[in-house]
C-alpha cells in the first residue's frame, strides 16, 4: 500500500503494509526516531504526534488513516539551533530526567498552548494526563509549559 501525506511540512509517499502504524512508519521509513515507542496500548502517550493539529496515538494508528493528512512529529516543532519556546522552556526548567516521555508530552503542550495560549494549572494538567513520566519530573514538565506559555504570549503582544 501507497501512503502520501504530509510530516512536518514535507509531503512524503510510503510504501508500508496496511497495517503498519504511523509510528513504525515515522520511526523505520522515514527516519524520524524522535516519536518513542512505549506501551503500544495508548497508555504511556510517548508516541504522540499530531494530525491536523489534534493529539493522537501513532502507536495504534493504522498509516493509511493518515493519508493526506498533515502529520507533526516532535522533529517538527524546533531544531538544536532555533529550539520551539517549549523546547527552550523544557531546557530552562530542566523539565526531564531521563527523556523518554517528553516527545510526546512536548506534542501534547504544543495542542494545548496551540488553543489555550494562556493555560490554568489544571488546564496544563489535564492536558497532561494521558502522559506517563516514570521520573516524576512532573512538577517541572507543568512549570515548563506554563513558561513557554508566557514566552509565546509575550512574543504574540
Ligand atoms: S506507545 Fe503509544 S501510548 Fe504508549
Ligand atoms: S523524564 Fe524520564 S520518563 Fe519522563
Amino acid at each position: 500500500m501507497t501512503v502520501a501525506f504530509t510530516v512536518n511540512g514535507a509531503v512524503q509517499s510510503v510504501d508500508a503494509p496496511e497495517s503498519a502504524t504511523l509510528l513504525e512508519v515515522l520511526r523505520n521509513h522515514l527516519g524520524l526516531r524522535g516519536t518513542r515507542y512505549g506501551c503500544g496500548l495508548e497508555q504511556c502517550g510517548c508516541c504522540m504526534v499530531l494530525v491536523d493539529g489534534e493529539t493522537s496515538y501513532a502507536c495504534t494508528r493504522e498509516v493509511g488513516t493518515v493519508a493526506g493528512r498533515a502529520v507533526t512529529t516532535i522533529e517538527g516543532l524546533g531544531t538544536v539551533e532555533a529550539p520551539h519556546p517549549l523546547q527552550r522552556a523544557f531546557l530552562d526548567e530542566q523539565a526531564g530526567q531521563c527523556g523518554y516521555c517528553l516527545s510526546g508530552i512536548l506534542i501534547s503542550a504544543k495542542a494545548l498552548l496551540d488553543r489555550t495560549p494562556d493555560p490554568s494549572r489544571a488546564e496544563v494538567i489535564a492536558a497532561l494526563d494521558k502522559h506517563l513520566c516514570r521520573c516524576g519530573a512532573h512538577q517541572r514538565i507543568i512549570r515548563a509549559v506554563e513558561r513557554a506559555a508566557a514566552t509565546l504570549r509575550g512574543s504574540a503582544a
